[in-house]
């Protein structure tokens, strides 16, 4: 007999888990300068209106379709329509963007570990010369994968729960530690209202659908993450709470993301649009200028690992959970297997920021940035969009939303009234917009 599969061990563990796979760079990088490139508040709003009108419903199918069948990505398709059908390909290229979107992220986390003790390891170095030294890059890609690793071969309850719950109060106190130096400095104000007041001006085609695919980007959404920590979900959870729960907590960090930056960056007198390079680049730089700065660095770059880590086991437990289910590896070959590959796969995104014109150069991350920023983009961004076009087609039309419905309400208490306009977003608004989101991206909007 096989053993009987893994399940969260408690209510307030999957939702703080899957609150930590969708609290990571995308919140403390990405969000805020996207902020900083879309004029601030108008961005702001828009992204709320994706979250709430498209990330967050789509984020409830996601998680039944996993609980459905309590498979991985693959497995959960099949299980709806058999072993022989074309959708399975829709399965299986989750499991391969979990092993693309895992090799370049660790990449990124790896300068954020960097930064965190850069004063001991590469004292008074540009970004520049960071990013481009191999000895660095490569070194601390290992560190940060390996710890990825180590966590998810704890398993599903005492490997990524249990660290959860560790590392996302954590992150809470260090977030609300940096946001009361930020706005305690003197001109903090117009930070915090460049921040606040919308002014549409600088709304472009580009900045909505950039704040489009963050809204899937940030909900962990659009390959398969979801489906799988879904799958780990006992038929007596409450998919629609523990989903708000996840996606107010999720909210809440890019916001306070804001507030760490944006009034620190005004009272400074820097620039908000400087695109990918505003973390790495920017604020270490206004950390140097400000009381308590050095402090305030190391603990800001110690949140955005810790971020960045519990997204980065999620994304590793879709490519586990694929062949622990499909393959019957054990978990341990599974984690070593994989993550010796991811290491593998990461390299040249960690060698590509040497000869690239430079993060700094502004606009929004993408293929002109070197190899990093072709993954994110056709991978992280189009890929996602692509992945969340298919599976809400799947999901909606193929396996039904009345039944996606039906699972989504074992165990909870929907009217009738908000499910059928569930079930009309799903079938309807969200393979639209998600197609206009990719249109988007192919005609080079973006
Ligand atoms: N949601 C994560 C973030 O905001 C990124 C991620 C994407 C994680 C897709 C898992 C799957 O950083
Ligand atoms: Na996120």
């Amino acid at each position: 007999d096989a053993p009987a599969r893994e399940q969260w061990g408690s209510r307030l563990g999957f939702i703080l888990a899957a609150a930590g796979s969708a609290i990571g760079l995308g919140n403390i990088w990405r969000f805020p300068y996207l902020a900083g490139e879309g004029g601030g508040g108008a961005f702001v709003l828009v992204y709320l209106f994706c979250i709430l009108g498209i990330g967050m419903p789509y984020l409830f199918a996601e998680l039944s379709l996993g609980r459905n069948s309590q498979r991985n990505p693959v497995g959960a398709i099949e299980a709806i329509v058999g072993k022989r059908s074309a959708w399975l390909i829709v399965g299986g290229f989750c499991v391969l963007a979990g092993f693309i979107i895992l090799s370049y992220y660790s990449v990124i986390a790896g300068w954020a570990v960097g930064y965190a003790v850069k004063d001991i390891i590469a004292p008074g170095m540009g970004f520049e010369a960071f990013v481009a030294s191999p000895t660095l890059v490569i070194t601390l890609l290992a560190a940060f994968l390996g710890v990825t690793l180590l966590v998810v071969l704890g398993g599903v309850e005492q490997g990524i729960e249990r660290w959860s719950k560790i590392l996302l109060p954590v992150l809470l106190v260090l977030i609300l530690l940096v946001i009361f130096r930020s706005v305690t400095l003197e001109g903090a104000g117009e930070g915090i209202s460049f921040y606040l007041m919308p002014d549409f001006s600088g709304l472009t085609t580009e900045i909505i659908i950039a704040a489009l695919g963050q809204a899937f980007f940030t909900l962990s959404l659009g390959m398969g993450a979801m489906i799988t920590y879904g799958s780990y979900l006992s038929k007596k959870e409450n998919i629609a709470t523990s989903g708000i729960y996840v996606v107010v907590f999720n909210t809440v960090i890019a916001l306070m993301a804001g507030f760490m930056i944006f009034p620190a960056i005004f009272a400074m007198g820097v620039d908000p649009a400087t695109g990918p390079a505003l973390v790495f680049v920017v604020l270490p730089e206004v950390f140097s200028q400000m009381p308590l700065g050095g402090l305030v660095g190391v603990t800001f770059f110690i949140l955005l690992s810790i971020a960045a880590l519990t997204s980065s086991i999620s994304l590793l437990e879709v490519v586990v959970s694929y062949f622990v289910d499909e393959r019957s590896w054990s978990r341990k070959k599974s984690v070593l297997i994989i993550g010796g590959i991811t290491f593998l796969m990461a390299i040249p995104s960690a060698l590509s920021q040497g000869a690239v014109p430079s993060l700094s150069a502004g606009g929004i991350f993408g293929p002109e940035t070197g190899f990093l920023g072709f993954m994110d983009y056709y991978v992280g961004s189009l890929g996602l969009a692509l992945g969340a076009f298919f599976l809400s087609i799947f999901i909606g039309w193929v396996w039904g939303a009345d039944e996606a419905a039906q699972e989504m309400m074992q165990g909870s208490n929907m009217s009738a009234q908000v499910l059928s306009v569930w079930m009309f977003v799903i079938r309807y608004i969200i393979p639209l917009v998600v197609l206009v989101i990719i249109i988007g991206y192919i005609t080079g909007t973006l």
